[in-house]
């Protein structure tokens, strides 16, 4: 049998066939999701670029953040401060291996390492100090409590966070988030909050017997640990122990940063649920979007850490 030439493209327009119709509807449904998903792609990086330059656009983490440093009080006192932090955190153990750190825990280190010698810190890699029976982000609790005597603050950082702007110190952060100069009475324990409340990534513990035994009890919240999933429970009880605190106790001893961008920025991911929470919870990501300028970027729930470490670390080069 020959075959049969291809009918020209008049023939075909003339003689439409009945299926050409039922496909149509779905042909416009392809279209229009196309053109949504691409509107929505077109606003992610549009809000990305506008977010990255919150401070630029006016954002104040704290009035007078810039340019205040060094780390004395009016009577040229200088305190002991720790920076506590596990360079390698999980090490591929347990659950969350999508979310492994493995090979930036020492580009990290090496970030907060500078950023201490610089400032008079002392940065504390308290990594041989995971309690493997819990999900390794609770040793934070251990780590902390066991530097406490030490120091006169210590500053938790969860093992995907960056200083971004070294030229910041902690003393000037602390009498922002206090809200007075005075570094030696309570607050005990200094905090930021998130779209989910306060975030357990990043705070600062003052050594006061207060501090020494809320982070027992803290450790103590058993009931919480998780395993399995990429929550592993030390958030969650934190978040319970301050919701069942007295709020005579709370007032007095716990002091929320006024803006979550003082020293915990969350860098912008184009991602349905980040749009989502924006346009649900607009001033608490406008205050805690990671800008250009932000002291420390915390690379909270993603899962290409690896990646974002080395590019912001790329960034930071002095030019
Ligand atoms: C925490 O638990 C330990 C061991 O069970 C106990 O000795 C300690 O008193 C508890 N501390 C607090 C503050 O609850």
């Amino acid at each position: 049998m020959a075959p049969r030439s291809p009918p020209s493209a008049a023939a075909r327009w003339a003689k439409p066939r009945p299926t050409n119709w039922r496909v149509l509807p779905l042909l416009l449904l392809l279209i229009s999701a196309a053109s949504l998903l691409l509107a929505i792609g077109f606003l992610q990086v549009a809000l990305g670029g506008v977010l990255r330059r919150a401070n630029a656009l006016g954002r104040q983490c704290a009035p007078g953040l810039e340019g205040r440093s060094g780390g004395e009080d009016g009577a040229g006192h200088r305190r002991r401060i720790a920076i506590v932090s596990f360079s390698d955190e999980g090490g591929g153990r347990g659950p969350g291996r999508g979310r492994s750190f493995s090979g930036v825990g020492k580009a990290v280190a090496g970030n907060k390492q500078a950023y201490a010698a610089r400032m008079g810190y002392v940065f504390v890699d308290a990594g041989g100090m995971v309690d493997h029976s819990r999900p390794p982000s609770w040793s934070k609790i251990l780590a902390v409590r066991s530097q406490l005597p030490h120091y006169d603050w210590v500053f938790w950082n969860d093992a995907d966070t960056m200083v971004m702007n070294p030229a910041i110190s902690l003393e000037t952060i602390l009498h922002a988030a206090i809200g007075r100069t005075n570094l030696d009475a309570s607050p005990d324990l200094v905090v930021t909050e998130d779209t989910n409340g306060v975030n357990a990534g990043v705070f600062f513990v003052r050594r006061s017997e207060w501090s020494d035994k809320f982070l027992q009890t803290w450790w103590n919240k058993t009931s919480f640990v998780r395993f399995g999933s990429t929550k592993s429970g030390d958030n969650d009880a934190l978040k319970h122990l301050l919701r069942t605190l007295p709020a005579e106790e709370l007032r007095a001893h716990v002091a929320v940063s006024p803006a979550q961008c003082l020293f915990n920025s969350y860098p912008w991911v184009p991602t349905l649920k980040s749009l989502h929470r924006l346009f649900t919870s607009p001033r608490t990501t406008w205050n805690g979007v990671y800008s250009d300028g932000d002291f420390l970027l915390h690379l909270a729930g993603l899962d290409d850490k690896k990646k974002w470490v080395f590019d912001m670390l790329d960034e930071m080069r002095p030019v």
